[in-house]
């Protein structure tokens, strides 16, 4: 069974008002048992007083009680006013006792004893199946002649009892009240509290991929939920560019392979329509063969982007040394570079060594290495330089071409492509990925890329990564 966060709000709350309750009603049902017991102590001391002084004849030594004319019915029908009384000599033997008792009081023997000895002695004792209270009183204090004589003064408990009862049953009946009240009260508290958490989750629940901008609009003027609802709509909103921007690679990327495609297929249709050449042939081949180049590599490179988006690249960290993966790649470029009339040239300082995944490293510097040969003109100049220090290791390149132009951060977008007319003439124009792999490498590394304009002219590409741990 779910536990029911409403459910244990209400049972601890009533449980809280219960406990306190019971403490209460013990602490009042007590002061009021000493209350009672007090101020029938104090009837009872003063009967004992009053008849102690009537009843002696310090003259004669003879005794006699000063009592109500009543029969011992008529004395028992009003049994609060009931004061037993009964003179004992000190052997235990009875003296005197009040008219309408119809039996001794029980005797204490002890108490008896203590009592004669001068002192006042309290009791509680059983007398005709009722509790009663009874005081040993020295009658020794009012003469001599009466030293061995004690009187024993009586008063029932059933009114006392009777009246802590009727009290609790009152006690138990308000505690109960209470608890129920208290339950249903902040059952119903708990309710209202918890009614934004279901409105939030009923909306949450409504929003789905095609409506995402609708966001949570409920309760988030409420401080306690400000923040809940804020912390869904900022992710809500997370998803949704993430959805944009997925859509939007979609999109790109099949018009990007449309149109190599598009141009292969209309040379291919000329080429069928009439008998040709082999020369002829040859050239539509060579022609075609290009273009599926392109398509191919375009492929690649999504394909590499799309493993970048699936939880990031399976960076394979080999020891590898950047400064033999940049000359190879200066290597590979010289012959396109002076092709150009573009000088391509790399510096390594440092120790370059460090834990990298060589393959993704190679794509990324020869990106980097391949647009600086590509956007500089004739008589240009293209730099590589890898250094080494302690827990880095830098990466720059950069050329003295026609730079980035006015935002330089956005050349890491896909399919970004800057401003045609600073490609140089005869140069294929690229798809814009180059720069986004460089940067989803770099990153997947736990490295940083940043690009700049150079001040005098020109565009500039840092890399920087953690050497991890060196071999
Ligand atoms: N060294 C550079 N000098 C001037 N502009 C550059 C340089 N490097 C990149 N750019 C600009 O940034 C854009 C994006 O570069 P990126 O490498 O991502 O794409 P690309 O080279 O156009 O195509 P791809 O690399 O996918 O074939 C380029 O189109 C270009 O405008
Ligand atoms: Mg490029």
């Amino acid at each position: 069974m779910r536990r029911s966060f409403r459910f244990r709000l209400a049972v601890r709350f009533s449980a809280t008002i219960a406990a306190g309750f019971v403490a209460i009603s013990a602490m009042s049902l007590f002061t009021l048992r000493v209350v009672l017991d007090r101020e029938l102590d104090a009837g009872i001391l003063n009967v004992a007083t009053i008849q102690a002084a009537s009843v002696t004849d310090p003259l004669s030594g003879g005794m006699s009680f000063y009592e109500w004319q009543l029969t011992p019915d008529e004395a028992a029908s009003i049994q609060d006013l009931n004061r037993y009384a009964q003179v004992w000599r000190q052997d235990g033997v009875s003296l005197l006792r009040s008219r309408y008792m119809t039996a001794d009081l029980p005797l204490d023997p002890q108490a008896l004893e203590e009592s004669a000895g001068g002192e006042l002695v309290w009791r509680e004792a059983t007398y005709l199946m009722a509790p009663i209270r009874s005081l040993y009183y020295p009658l020794g204090r009012l003469g001599e002649a009466h030293e061995a004589h004690v009187i024993q003064v009586a008063a029932s408990l059933v009114s006392r009892n009777d009246m802590l009862g009727r009290f609790s049953i009152v006690l138990v009946g308000i505690g109960l009240l209470m608890v129920v009240g208290s339950f249903v009260g902040s059952w119903w508290l708990a309710e209202s509290a918890i009614r934004p958490v279901h409105e939030i989750t009923d909306q949450a629940e409504e929003i789905e991929a095609g409506s995402l901008q609708r966001g949570i609009s409920v309760y988030a003027e409420f401080g306690e939920y400000e923040r809940l609802v804020q912390v869904l709509n900022t992710m809500l909103g997370r998803l949704r560019n993430a959805f944009e921007s997925q859509r939007r690679f979609t999109a790109d990327a099949s018009h990007e392979l449309r149109s190599p495609l598009t141009v292969l297929r209309g040379e291919l249709e000329l080429a069928l329509r009439n008998e040709r050449d082999p020369e002829e042939y040859r050239s539509v081949i060579s022609s075609s063969l290009e273009e599926v180049m392109r398509l191919s590599r375009i492929t690649d490179d999504l394909l590499t982007l799309a493993r970048s988006d699936a939880g990031g690249f399976q960076v394979r960290q080999r020891p590898t040394d950047l400064g033999e993966q940049a000359s190879s790649v200066v290597e590979r470029l010289k012959f396109r570079a002076s092709d150009k009339g573009v000088a391509l040239d790399l510096e390594v300082t440092g120790d370059a060594r460090g834990m990298f995944d060589p393959d993704l490293m190679n794509q990324a510097i020869w990106n980097l290495t391949a647009n600086a040969v590509k956007f500089c003109r004739s008589g240009e100049e293209a730099h590589v330089l890898v250094e080494g220090d302690d827990a880095r290791v830098r990466i720059e390149v950069w050329d003295t071409g026609p730079g980035l132009g006015e935002a330089p951060h956005r050349v890491f977008e896909r399919f970004y492509r800057g401003d045609q007319s600073r490609t140089p003439a005869g140069d294929e124009g690229g798809t814009g990925l180059g720069l986004a792999i460089v940067r989803a490498v770099v990153e997947a590394h736990g490295g940083q890329v940043q690009a700049a304009n150079r001040r005098d002219g020109g565009a500039i590409f840092t890399v920087t990564l953690p050497r991890g741990s060196t071999p």
